[in-house]
């Protein structure tokens, strides 16, 4: 447990646990959206993926634990390294050049980290803590993108997540040590086709279902 605290006290122990965290969620991300794609088969389909999932019981509510505590983790690291950062370079740079890895997804990771979090918060509340005792999830989330304010702040938070995506992806290959010149500008156009693959995958579903009656 020792080796976990010390790791954790070193910026690149830091830097580790956002990589690590951040692997976990790219897979949560992509078995998530292999089940939402269902909403595209029907209520039937999607519905019947729902109910196999709550049938696996204790497993789920341990992955569910599993994810909130990797969660709070990513979070609250993002957020130490954050603050660290600032204090280290109190008088922000005069000129901001977009030069050693810079990019849109670069300068904004800790904003779009935080808009996530707002739209996880919004999401779980809508999705998962809700009255099913007399609607089925398909019903729920049909009726939600019926909404037009939920159709839009849903496109908006995946294009959030595709920018934070677009960074993080290459920020993962740096911090394991993948970071060989030759090979990150390959690794870049990867993490924007992964972020264009989740952005575009969850951002359509709610366009889809608004035009289903
Ligand atoms: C159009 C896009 C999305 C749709 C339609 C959707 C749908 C859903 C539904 C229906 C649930 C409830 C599952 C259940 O309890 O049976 C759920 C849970 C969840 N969603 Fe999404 N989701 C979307 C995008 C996202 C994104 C982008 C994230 C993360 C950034 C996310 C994170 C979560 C989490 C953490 C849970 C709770 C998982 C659990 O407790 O089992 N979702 N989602």
């Amino acid at each position: 447990m020792s080796w976990l605290i010390m790791t954790f006290r070193t910026s690149i122990g830091k830097k580790l646990m956002m990589a690590v965290t951040g692997l976990c969620f790219l897979g949560f991300l992509s078995i998530h959206l292999a089940g939402n794609l269902t909403l595209y088969w029907g209520k039937a389909r999607f519905n019947a993926y729902a109910e196999s999932l709550h049938s696996l019981g204790p497993l789920v509510t341990a992955a569910e634990w599993i994810l909130l505590i990797l969660g709070l983790v990513h979070v609250l690291t993002g957020a130490i390294l954050f603050y660290q950062n600032l204090r280290a370079r109190p008088v922000s740079y005069r000129v901001k050049k977009r030069a050693g890895g810079r990019t849109l997804g670069s300068a904004t990771m800790p904003y779009t980290g935080l808009m996530i979090l707002g739209f996880v918060l919004f999401h779980l509340i809508n999705f998962h803590f809700t009255d099913r005792t007399d609607r089925t999830i398909y019903q729920i989330v049909h009726s939600a993108f019926h909404n037009p304010w939920y159709v839009g702040i849903y496109v908006a938070a995946m294009i959030v997540v595709a920018v934070h995506i677009s960074h993080g992806f290459w920020s993962l290959f740096q911090t394991l040590g993948a970071n060989h010149p030759r090979y990150m500008p390959f690794v870049e156009r990867v993490g924007i086709g992964v972020s264009l693959i989740f952005g575009a995958g969850f951002g359509l579903i709610p366009l889809y279902l608004a035009s289903v009656p």
